[in-house]
């Protein structure tokens, strides 16, 4: 039997796609290009990790749901390890180690590919990459604002509008005042935010239930989400926001809380506006991570989003949004003399290192196959040796040729684009 993938796992090829079950790398790239291109007029810098680490960064702070799902296995050194399900406690390790070389505020992105072992099903795989944009050493909510600027215009980058998608907006900090106004406890303070967080998931019943024993009512709740009146700190962001022209495309919603455990405050999550995929971003603060991942050593407040590809990929599709992807050639040289194979190399050679994209027969082929095949790689045009010194160039959208020295053919190209 052949061995297939496993599941949640993806294969991309190029485009035309051989089979709707398989993925674009070309819309990956795509994607990727778009990511790093906002990122970097953000002011971001690109980092990178090892995609395995040790076991306890993950177990440290992101929380029992992310620990389910690790990838985790003994190395031949007897190391327990896992495959890494998210990037913040590799960023918040990294820059624990090495932050007196930096400037604050640190700005950096980074597009890793994520494990987590995960029921397959639409929007979920067990294998996805994600955009992530952190910055580091600033407690101002103007960083906050900064961030979500950024998530905006990442979608928008794509096409996308404030129809389409909108960044839901709330704040752990609000839950907590509620929470102590209320007579929490502070040791059951994550299992409240845990609850808030699957709400809409959950039967109110099982909810009401949940939150009894901790002893709030559903009713208090769902009011103080239905008023979702902004904290101070939300306020600045939705006014810095709105300097910025983003306002339409944020509202405060505290049926948000994210269910990492690391973060500290303002939190908040990306959504298509018709609300039929699950978040295509998710991030917020968590001043107390950099922290706890350098046992003390460095304190640094940080926060920071993680955008992944699987989600903005069926919005993109869903709204017709995705370009058509094809990567023509820009010259084809035919070898219809095989005398002249060695020379149509050397031409070919030279034209690539000119920077120009050249496909040719690597084989001997029959004349009208190899214009069918230049036709398909929609070159601009065929160059076909007459002798070892003259090229015939032809445009093959004007159907103009012209005889040019074999060291002339560049400057031809050149004039046209
Ligand atoms: P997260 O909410 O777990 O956050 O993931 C962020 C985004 O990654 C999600 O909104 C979703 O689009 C995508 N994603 C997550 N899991 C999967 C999956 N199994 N399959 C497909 N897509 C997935 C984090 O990971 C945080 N570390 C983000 C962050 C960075 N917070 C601060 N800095």
């Amino acid at each position: 039997m052949a061995i297939e993938r496993l599941p949640g796992f993806r294969d991309f090829y190029p485009e035309p796609l051989p089979h709707p079950d398989v993925w674009s790398a070309d819309a990956r790239q795509y994607i990727f290009e778009k990511w790093r291109t906002i990122a970097k007029r953000y002011g971001f810098r690109e980092y990178d990790g090892p995609p395995l680490e040790p076991l306890e960064l993950f177990t440290t702070k992101s929380g029992e749901e992310i620990v389910k799902q690790l990838f985790d296995f003994t190395d031949k050194g007897e190391r327990h390890i896992a495959l890494r399900p998210e990037m913040t406690p590799t960023l918040a390790r990294m820059v624990a180690a090495h932050e007196r070389n930096y400037k604050k505020p640190i700005k950096w992105f980074a597009i890793p590919q994520l494990f987590r072992y995960e029921k397959p099903q639409k929007g979920r795989l067990r294998e996805h990459f994600q955009f992530n944009a952190d910055l580091i050493g600033e407690t101002d909510p103007a960083a906050d604002a900064e961030l979500i600027a950024l998530v905006i215009d990442t979608l928008r980058a794509f096409g996308l509008t404030a129809e389409d998608f909108v960044l839901r907006l709330s704040s752990r900090n609000a839950w907590q005042e509620f929470f102590q106004r209320g007579g929490g406890v502070a040791a059951r303070e994550y299992d409240f935010f845990q609850i808030i967080d699957k709400l809409e998931r959950t039967a109110p019943e099982e909810s009401e239930k949940k939150l009894a024993e901790l002893g709030f009512s559903l009713a208090a709740v769902n009011d103080f989400i239905a008023k979702g009146t902004p904290t101070q700190e939300l306020q600045a962001i939705l006014d810095n926001l709105a300097a910025r022209g983003l306002r339409d495309f944020v509202k405060v919603d505290y049926q948000v809380i994210r269910g990492l455990a690391y973060y500290t405050g303002v939190v908040f999550e990306a959504f298509d506006r018709k609300g039929e995929l699950r978040a295509i971003a998710g991030g917020g603060r968590y001043n107390g991570l950099v922290k706890l991942i350098s046992n003390g050593k460095v304190d640094l407040p940080a926060l920071g989003f993680g955008m992944g590809d699987v989600v903005l990929l069926e919005l993109l599709k869903a709204r017709g949004l995705l370009p058509k992807f094809d990567a023509p050639m820009f010259v084809y040289a035919l070898v219809e003399d095989e005398t002249l194979r060695p020379a149509t190399l050397k031409l070919v050679h030279d034209l690539r290192a000119a920077g120009h994209a050249v496909e040719y027969p690597l084989t001997p082929a029959k004349p009208d196959k190899q214009f069918k095949r230049a036709q398909e790689l929609k070159v601009a045009f065929t160059a076909r040796l007459d002798s070892s010194d003259y090229v015939r160039l032809r445009n093959l959208k004007t159907r103009e040729e012209i005889v040019a020295g074999v060291n002339d053919v560049g400057n031809h190209l050149r004039c046209t684009p």
